[in-house]
C-alpha cells in the first residue's frame, strides 16, 4: 500500500527537487520503514531533548489540556504525522479516564508507524476507537476534514506534535492546518508542539547543533537513509557513503537545516527517471528544515490557522512549548 501511494508522487518530487539550482528533497521522504524506525531511535537519544520535553509536558498537563474540552461530549482526536503515537497515548489515556467516548484518527505517510501505533494502542487502551489514515497530509482534500460522527457530533481536537509543524515555512504550515481543520467548528481545539528558538538567557544554539548531530550518528544515518530509499524505490545509483550528513543553524530563518553534502564530484543516475544528476564536490541536497519558534510566532501560527491560543505550557526554561488554540 505504501509503495502505491508513493510511486507516482515520488518520481515527480525527486525529479523537480534535484533539477533545482539548490537541490532539495522534501522531508516526508525520510519516512520509509527503516526511516520510521530510525526516527524512533532518535527520540530516545540523550541529545534529542524535543521528545523528552514534549512527553513530560503531556504527562504533566494532559488533564489541564482536557479541561478546555467539554467533558459531557464525545471527543475525536485527529493527529497529523502521528508516528508511533507513544506520547499521544498519554493524552488519550487521560481523555478515556474521564469516561468519555474517544476516537483517534492518526494520519501518517508511514505505514510502519501507523501499524506500530495501532498495535500498542489496542493493547494499552482497548476502549479507544482507532481509525488510522495512511496518506500525505499536505495534499488536499484532507481526510481530517471528513467528519467521523455526523449524527451526534462530538468535539474535535487536532494535534500536530513533535515539532513537526516546524518542518514547514509558516505559510505552508498554516495551509496544511487550514485544510486539516476544514470540518472543525467553533469550540474545537488545535494542540501544537513547537521547539522554541534559542535565546541569550536560555537554550543556546549549541544545544540545537548537538540535537541534530548526535554522537551515535543516528541522525546522520536517518538523513542518508533517504538515498538508500531512492536507490531501492527509484533505481537510483547513489553511493550514500559519498554524502556527508550536515546540520547547521540558519539564524536568519530561525531554523536548523539538514543537508547531504557530496564529498566528491559525481554524477548519479536515477533509472526510474531516465536521468542523471551531477554534483560538484561540496554541493548539497537540502533535506530538512526545522523552524524554531518564539512564543509570539507560536501564537501567530495558531491564530493564522483560525485557532487563537487559549493556553500554553512550557518546561521551566522554555525550551519547548505546547500551544492550545480554540476555533473562534
Ligand atoms: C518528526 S516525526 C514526528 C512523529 C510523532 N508525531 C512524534 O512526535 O514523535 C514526523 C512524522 O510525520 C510523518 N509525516 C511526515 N510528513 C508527512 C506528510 N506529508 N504526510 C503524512 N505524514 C507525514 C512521518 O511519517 C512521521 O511519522
Amino acid at each position: 500500500m505504501e509503495a502505491l501511494i508513493h510511486s507516482h508522487a515520488m518520481g515527480n518530487v525527486v525529479r523537480s527537487g534535484l533539477r533545482q539550482k539548490q537541490k532539495s528533497l522534501p522531508s516526508w521522504l525520510f519516512y520509509d520503514e527503516v526511516g520510521s524506525i530510525l526516527f524512533e531511535r532518535i527520540t530516545t537519544l540523550p541529545e534529542y531533548y524535543l521528545t523528552r520535553m514534549e512527553r513530560m509536558l503531556l504527562c504533566r498537563y494532559a488533564s489541564a489540556i482536557l479541561d478546555h474540552v467539554d467533558r459531557g461530549r464525545s471527543l475525536t482526536v485527529l493527529e497529523l504525522g502521528a508516528g508511533s503515537a507513544r506520547k499521544t497515548a498519554l493524552l488519550l489515556r487521560a481523555a478515556l479516564a474521564d469516561k468519555r467516548d474517544v476516537s483517534y484518527q492518526p494520519i501518517d505517510i508511514s505505514a510502519q508507524s501507523l501499524e506500530d501505533a495501532a498495535l500498542h494502542l489496542a493493547e494499552e487502551l482497548p476502549a479507544l476507537r482507532v481509525q488510522p489514515v495512511l496518506r500525505d497530509f499536505s495534499e488536499t482534500p484532507h481526510p481530517a476534514s471528513v467528519r467521523l460522527h455526523d449524527d451526534a457530533r462530538g468535539q474535535q481536537m487536532l494535534l500536530w506534535l513533535g515539532s513537526s509543524a516546524g518542518n514547514y515555512e509558516q505559510q505552508e504550515a498554516v495551509r496544511i492546518l487550514t485544510a486539516a481543520a476544514a470540518g472543525m467548528e467553533k469550540g474545537d481545539h488545535l494542540l501544537i508542539g513547537l521547539d522554541m528558538a534559542p535565546r541569550a538567557d536560555g537554550k543556546r544554539t549549541h544545544h540545537l547543533l548537538e540535537a541534530y548531530n548526535d554522537a551515535a550518528g543516528v541522525t546522520a544515518e536517518f538523513n542518508r537513509n533517504l538515498l538508500v530509499r531512492l536507490n531501492r524505490e527509484l533505481g537510483a545509483k547513489f553511493r550514500p557513503k559519498q554524502f556527508e550528513h550536515s546540520a547547521h543553524w540558519n539564524a536568519a530563518a530561525s531554523r536548523m537545516e539538514m543537508h547531504l553534502v557530496s564529498t566528491v564530484a559525481q554524477s548519479v543516475r536515477i533509472e526510474a527517471l531516465e536521468e542523471s544528476f551531477f554534483f560538484q564536490r561540496g554541493e548539497f541536497i537540502h533535506t530538512e528544515n526545522s523552524h524554531k519558534y518564539t512564543r509570539e510566532n507560536g501564537h501567530a501560527l495558531l491564530c493564522a490557522a483560525g485557532f487563537p491560543v487559549v493556553a500554553e505550557w512550557h518546561d521551566p526554561d522554555v525550551w519547548y512549548g505546547l500551544f492550545l488554540g480554540e476555533r473562534s
